[in-house]
């Protein structure tokens, strides 16, 4: 039985595509009425209207999770137009700067910690002073399988993601009972974002998972509206690694299994 979440409000970062908006999608499916976030004022209209054209109850509120501003505008407009914000799926990230550390360009650094985990912790301020101290609440950081481990010129993003990674742990046992805080964490998924790597390399890295392909954005939603729901009452500070078995895959042996 797929979780409710009928009665919920739910904002969603980074929603006009990919994992975003598959999850602004699914949480809408569940009954939840969906805030939905991004930068591109027509894309985000357009996804808006996609969950209102299936039946749902949708809102856009343009902007970037990088103005200091947007996370308290985010969190009023959904009270006041939504009826409250009881999850909050902080998604929106950027995976530049790409390349070696030694060259990398502080201003773009900073700019990945802010949107990437500044902006996250904002937004769960915001979220907390205006619904979810007083009406608890549930939130799911999209981290990364990736930060598990190094890789070539992803410093600066794995850096980001682990540090928002370590922030869900923290805010997870400072807001409890309330509010749950937990991340999820994706493999490659079929997204712009990763585009680069599943269009060189896809039908390869699909054929060395146990999954034996790689993940679409309705993989990742549906684990978070999951952790999102009461189905995981007793669940925080997790991290729910959703990635075909990325993780596992060294263990593979070529043929050996079906
Ligand atoms: N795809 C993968 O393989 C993969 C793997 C691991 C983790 N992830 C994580 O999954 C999440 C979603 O990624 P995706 O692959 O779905 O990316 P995507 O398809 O490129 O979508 C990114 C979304 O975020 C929005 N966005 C980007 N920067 C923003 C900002 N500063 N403020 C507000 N919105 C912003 C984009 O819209 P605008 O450009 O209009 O703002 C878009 O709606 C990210 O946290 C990413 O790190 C992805």
């Amino acid at each position: 039985m797929s979780p409710s979440l009928h009665g919920r409000t739910a904002l969603v970062t980074g929603a006009s595509s990919g994992i975003g908006l598959a999850v602004a999608e699914a949480l809408a499916g569940a009954g939840a009425r969906v805030l939905l976030t991004a930068r591109d004022p027509a894309r985000l209209d357009a996804a808006a209207q996609r969950l209102r054209g299936a039946g749902h109850r949708a809102a856009a509120l343009a902007g970037t999770v990088a103005d200091p501003g947007h996370p308290a505008a985010c969190v009023a407009y959904a009270v006041q137009e939504l009826g409250g914000l009881d999850i909050l799926v902080n998604n929106a990230a950027t995976n530049q700067p790409y390349g070696p550390l030694m060259e990398v360009d502080p201003d773009l650094w900073r700019e990945a910690f802010t949107v990437n985990v500044e902006a996250a912790l904002r937004l769960v301020q915001a979220a907390w002073r205006g619904w979810m101290r007083e009406h608890g609440g549930s939130v799911v950081n999209i981290c990364t399988e990736g930060a598990g481990h190094v890789g070539p010129n992803v410093g600066a993003y794995g850096t980001s993601k682990a540090a928002l990674l370590h922030l869900t742990q923290q805010l997870a046992g400072e807001l409890g009972p309330g509010v749950r805080v937990n991340a999820v964490s994706p493999g490659l998924v079929r997204t712009e974002m990763a585009r680069f790597m599943w269009e060189a390399a896809g039908p390869s890295i699909a054929a060395g998972l146990p999954m034996g392909r790689i993940g679409e954005p309705e993989d990742i939603a549906r684990a978070v509206v999951w952790l999102a729901s009461q189905e995981a009452a007793w669940i925080t500070g997790a991290e729910l690694v959703v990635d075909g078995g990325t993780r596992v895959r060294a263990a593979r042996v070529p043929g050996a299994a079906g």
